[in-house]
């Protein structure tokens, strides 16, 4: 992707990311054999969303095929004009990925006062659960509820020891009847984990349940990324969970739970590494399934008062991707839920569709999801455009430069788009690689073009970002303006006029009410002048 962006072709090319067993299938074999390969697809979700220009398509062969019709497969793909992007082959079989609601979609609390039947969870007093992560602010959360639920034998992983504040929650544990073993161990090294599970073992109570929780963010948009960055995010989640699958594939657990995040699901900008260690979790947990071992991942939205969260803005950035945030209380519920149920693969993320119209429109693995936005989202999508063109051609200058306005403003989260000056630094503003993508992607799709990555690098404010804009947008189908004065282009030009004012009208109901106060005082102000 990077070597991509750098050549800066004209043309951008397509990107097929290849793998092979790597998805679960409703087939009759429903190992993964190539779970390591799984971490990528939800990596492919952040291009696409990064990198919209690369049309990311993922492909999962059938790996009981021959290499010569996986080839023959292959190709008929890459040659498919349709517009999914996220398939798998198992023999004549051809899967596309959907997204589809799960039996608790109606609301956790309402699906438990209903749950008449279903059994209260519980947890066994004669075994050990181990939490990685067990020192962080989910760890110790889950924790509690544990104990609340009848565990007695706890052993909490983390690599550093606990901080005051968590020692005490530490002890609060004990004091509600728990025994509560503190073990520092980096959950990447087989040894350290090795150690941590012989020790359980010799205690003689049991393991029973696993939680791995272990995690670290180290964000930063893709064409930014280094491997050492991806090897840190990659550690806890990909190595850990590895290594915890091998060292007690021979033990009859009773759970085996993986918290992993959105970003596996639906992507998330700037979170490759985290979307691609998270995927090895969802992977491995169907793996575990497959061949008869306990197996849940978990995407987790943004939980509400988690301090890394919080302190790096997550939450913000999340809601302006139309997501709100999960408290505490309803990743307990969640947990209950899921854990007394047969699910392998969930999200629990509060989103609100409307925010997402654009995905929804042009993601197939959201098609089923929800129709009606999609009809809507399709109608609007070019609306700019359209409004554009219907704009007499002395005035779409002006148009597009509110247009760019508003898309930045947007992206930063300015409520007032105008006062935005235009020859001021999108990065002296505050924005970043991150926005300057999510702004690139915006005005990608509102102008139905191909933009450059670097497009705010390259017109960093907003007079040389519309005039780039101008030039490769407006300016190559616009030939209206050589044309001399006839009758005839009188006349066009009135009703093109009296088009544009209809657009204009439509334009003012999208103002904010200070833009168009700001807009009556400058016209008052101009016929001032005028009758001085
Ligand atoms: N909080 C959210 O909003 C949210 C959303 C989606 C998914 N999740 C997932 O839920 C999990 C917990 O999230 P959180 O916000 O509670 O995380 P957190 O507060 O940042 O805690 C992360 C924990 O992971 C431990 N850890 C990191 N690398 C480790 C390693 N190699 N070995 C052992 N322990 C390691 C850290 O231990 P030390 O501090 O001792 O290093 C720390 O306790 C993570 O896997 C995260 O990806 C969280």
């Amino acid at each position: 992707v990077q070597a991509l962006v750098k050549a800066k072709l004209s043309q951008s090319p397509r990107l097929w990311l290849v793998t092979n067993g790597a998805q679960p299938v409703p087939s009759n074999n429903l190992v993964i054999l190539g779970v390591a390969q799984s971490s990528l697809w939800a990596m492919g979700k952040v291009i696409s969303l990064e990198h919209p220009e690369l049309k990311c398509v993922r492909i999962d062969l059938d790996p009981q095929q021959t290499i010569k019709t996986q080839a023959e497969v292959l190709f008929q793909e890459i040659w498919s004009e349709d517009k999914e992007d996220q398939v798998a082959w198992r023999g004549d079989e051809r899967y596309v990925a959907r997204l589809v609601a799960s039996r608790h979609q109606q609301g956790i609390s309402q699906q438990q006062g209903d749950a008449t039947t279903q059994k209260p969870l519980c947890f066994r007093e004669d075994a050990t659960y181990l939490i990685t992560e067990g020192m962080g602010d989910l760890g110790l959360l889950v924790a509690r509820w544990m104990v609340d639920k009848g565990a007695k034998h706890l052993v909490l992983l983390g690599s550093c020891s606990p901080d005051d504040a968590n020692s005490q929650k530490i002890t609060e544990l004990e004091m509600a009847g728990a025994s509560v073993v503190v073990e520092q161990a980096d959950a990447s090294d087989v040894e350290s984990m090795t150690r941590v599970l012989y020790k359980i073992e010799q205690s003689n109570i049991p393991l029973a349940g696993v939680i791995h929780s272990a995690g670290m963010l180290s964000d930063g948009v893709l064409q930014n990324q280094s491997w050492s960055s991806f090897e840190q995010v990659m550690a806890s989640k990909v190595k850990g969970a590895w290594h915890l699958h091998q060292l007690t594939q021979n033990q009859p657990l009773d759970f085996f739970v993986l918290f992993s995040s959105v970003a596996s699901l639906l992507g998330s900008p700037g979170q490759g590494n985290h979307a691609l260690a998270n995927g090895f979790l969802d992977g491995l947990a169907h793996y575990r399934r497959g061949i008869g071992l306990p197996g849940l991942s978990i995407h987790w939205g943004s939980v509400a008062q988690v301090e890394e969260v919080a302190e790096r803005g997550a939450d913000v950035s999340l809601q302006k991707q139309g997501m709100g945030v999960i408290s505490p209380t309803q990743v307990l519920e969640s947990l209950e839920l899921l854990m007394s149920g047969s699910d392998i693969e969930v999200g629990v993320v509060p989103i609100e569709w409307s925010a997402w119209q654009e995905r929804v429109a042009q993601w197939p693995f959201l098609a089923d999801w929800q129709e009606t936005t999609q009809t809507t989202s399709e109608i609007s999508k070019s609306e700019f455009l359209l409004k554009l063109n219907a704009t007499a051609p002395n005035e779409r200058r002006s148009l597009l430069v509110a247009h760019v306005r508003r898309k930045f403003a947007l992206v930063l989260g300015i409520h007032h788009p105008e006062s935005i000056s235009l020859e001021t630094g999108f990065f002296d503003l505050g924005m970043d690689s991150l926005t300057s993508v999510e702004l690139r992607n915006k005005l990608q799709t509102s102008l139905d073009c191909s933009l450059p990555s670097s497009l705010a690098f390259d017109y960093p404010n907003i007079q040389s970002l519309t005039d780039y804009l101008e030039k490769t947008i407006i300016l190559p189908s616009d030939d209206t303006g050589s044309e001399s004065e006839t009758p005839e282009t009188i006349l066009d030009k009135d009703s093109l006029e009296l088009e544009s004012s209809e657009s204009l009208f439509s334009e003012i109901n999208q103002l904010y009410e200070n833009e168009i106060d700001m807009a009556v005082d400058e016209a008052i102000g101009q016929l001032d002048q005028l009758l001085e």
